[in-house]
């Protein structure tokens, strides 16, 4: 065949995404696995939304609300911004698509952490635009050196706040020396996907400077606490002008209909959201614990999941875990050879994990 592929979409690895259990359990011809991959919920879906996918299911023949009304409406009431600032989803993934292809052209830059999350530099590369790193410090993002890595040339900056993959966060009073200090037209961009996760109360909260006349754009997603990723739906808030110009080339119908009800009502499920935060951080505490015993070095974290030193080579743990069943990440792709990320599961997922890692490793 001779297709012509522009230089740019041949530069882009594809995305790897956390193995799922059904392709595990085909290749080894397993049952029972449980998967820590992905910084999923480990308790499943709000039970509200899918009461409301349920008592939804009757409409399917009706497009989806293409302005998304009740879903941004209610959005804009639990957030406390103007519905305009709003921009929603087929899970954040589309908005950092979105943000790309709205704001960057052949040329032009956009300065990331690295490593983070892989969908900035695929969305980047994808618009034939420059992708910049800025390697991490101590595992934590480096804002001096972020800033002195933008010129002329950059439009957008990414943030990540926690970090993905090393559940790190930026705290207010860095990010004001740093915002102080960055010419006005760039773009900020705070993805947020775990926010409602940190416990630290110096972390940033992007949702401070909202309307306060900087080109700030924070990035959420129902795909994590509310347990919704298999839905995608995700949002991102920024400047009223902004949006618009998003929502000119958003798919009219990018959030489906079940995404945008089960949304709404997981918004209601206050009950939900307190047993997960509650799985999660009793959860770290019982694997830091088991870590510590076991002599294993593990890095703090602000968010539902945190990098394992385990001291030799990452990927052939994780492929002797995946035969007992346990999939977790190996970090090698992403800088740390030694690495392995892992999610908080149920109680029983955390033990059957310290179980296998330490028949893995001999402990
Ligand atoms: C930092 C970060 N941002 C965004 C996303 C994408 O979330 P969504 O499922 O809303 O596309 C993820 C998913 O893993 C993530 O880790």
């Amino acid at each position: 065949m001779s297709i012509r592929v522009p230089e740019n979409i041949l530069e882009i690895k594809p995305y790897v995404p956390g193995k799922p259990i059904e392709e595990l359990e085909r290749e080894l011809g397993i049952a029972q696995s449980i998967k820590l991959a992905s910084n999923e919920n480990p308790l499943g879906a709000s039970p509200m939304a899918l009461t409301a996918l349920r008592n939804a299911i009757g409409n399917l023949h009706r497009y989806p609300d293409g302005s998304g009304h009740a879903f941004i409406r209610d959005l804009a009431d639990h957030l406390e911004c103007p519905p305009g600032a709003i921009v929603m989803g087929n899970g954040s993934d589309d908005i950092i698509a979105l943000l790309a292809n709205t704001l960057l052209r052949p040329g032009e830059r956009a300065v990331m952490p690295q490593p983070s999350f892989l969908m900035y530099e695929i969305a980047v590369r994808a618009v034939g635009a420059e992708p910049v790193f800025v390697p991490l410090q101590s595992l934590a993002i480096d804002l001096d050196g972020m800033r002195r890595a933008v010129d002329q040339k950059t439009r957008l900056v990414f943030l990540c706040n926690p970090n993905n993959p090393t559940g790190t966060v930026i705290s207010g009073d860095d990010f004001d020396r740093f915002l102080a200090a960055l010419p006005l037209d760039v773009v900020v961009v705070v993805d947020e996907a775990y926010i409602e996760f940190v416990r630290d109360a110096s972390c940033l909260q992007s949702k401070a400077y909202w309307g306060g006349g900087r080109s700030i754009v924070t990035l959420r997603t129902f795909s994590k606490l509310y347990g919704l990723a298999g839905l995608r739906v995700g949002y991102g808030v920024m400047p009223e002008e902004l949006a618009g110009y998003l929502n000119r080339i958003r798919q009219p119908f990018n959030v489906n209909s079940l995404a945008q009800v089960a949304a709404r009502a997981a918004l209601q499920d206050h009950a939900f959201v307190e047993r997960t935060l509650h799985v999660v951080h009793d959860g770290l505490t019982f694997l830091f614990g088991a870590l510590t015993d076991m002599g294993i070095r593990y890095f703090p974290t602000q968010s539902n999941f945190f990098l394992i030193d385990v001291a030799c080579d990452a990927e052939a743990v994780f492929q002797a875990m995946l035969r007992l069943g346990v999939i977790v990440r190996s970090m090698k792709g992403y800088g740390y050879p030694d690495y392995i990320r892992v999610n908080v599961g149920t109680p029983e997922e955390n033990q059957r994990f310290i179980e296998a890692l330490k028949e893995v490793l001999g402990r």
